[in-house]
């Protein structure tokens, strides 16, 4: 066998395995994952509200935007079947029942996030804290139908 063609074969036999331990997560593991997502995700848009109130630089979180812009587009992905329910989740059932208009507020998130990361790098104070508050209504919007109140 010619040493390219075992090179190839090999990684389709890695890629294979990637794939495997994808689908060997738990539906438990797999709702840790996106709530810690979602923590994380809450932490970063507190610390963009807690900089426009102290009315510091907007900047530097040009970086905390462009991480809400990549979980948003990992959304759609952290909700497969089988992680209805347990693991503490709060989302409801819509999400899987009306998938389209969930995945349509994740694309929203994916937008606004997007304009928050160009305000910030242009370090317009004012537009920033704009956009932050059209953003977070987008948040609103998606838990409004899709997630449970948080206790
Ligand atoms: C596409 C819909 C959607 C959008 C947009 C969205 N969320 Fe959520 N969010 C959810 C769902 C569904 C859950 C519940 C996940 C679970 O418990 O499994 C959740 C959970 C959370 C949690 C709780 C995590 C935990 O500790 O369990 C926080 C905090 C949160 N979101 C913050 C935000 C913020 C901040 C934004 C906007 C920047 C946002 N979300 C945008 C659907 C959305």
């Amino acid at each position: 066998m010619r040493q390219a063609t075992r090179a190839a074969m090999l990684g389709g036999v890695l890629a294979l395995a990637g794939v495997v331990a994808v689908m060997a997560a738990t539906p438990e593991q797999v709702i840790a994952e996106r709530r810690a997502g979602y923590k994380h995700m809450g932490d970063n848009f507190k610390a963009m509200k807690d900089a426009i109130d102290a009315g510091s630089d907007v900047k530097p979180l040009a970086v905390r935007a462009a991480e809400i812009e990549s979980w948003a587009k990992q959304i759609p992905t952290m909700f497969p079947p089988g992680t209805e329910t347990g693991g503490g989740t709060h989302a409801r059932p819509e999400v899987w029942s009306d998938r389209a208009g969930f995945e349509k507020h994740a694309g929203e998130l994916q937008q606004a996030a997007q304009k928050l990361e160009a305000t910030a790098q242009s370090g317009d104070k004012a537009a920033f804290a704009a956009q932050w508050k059209a953003t977070a209504q987008v948040c609103g919007a998606c838990h409004q139908t899709y997630r449970y109140k948080l206790s």
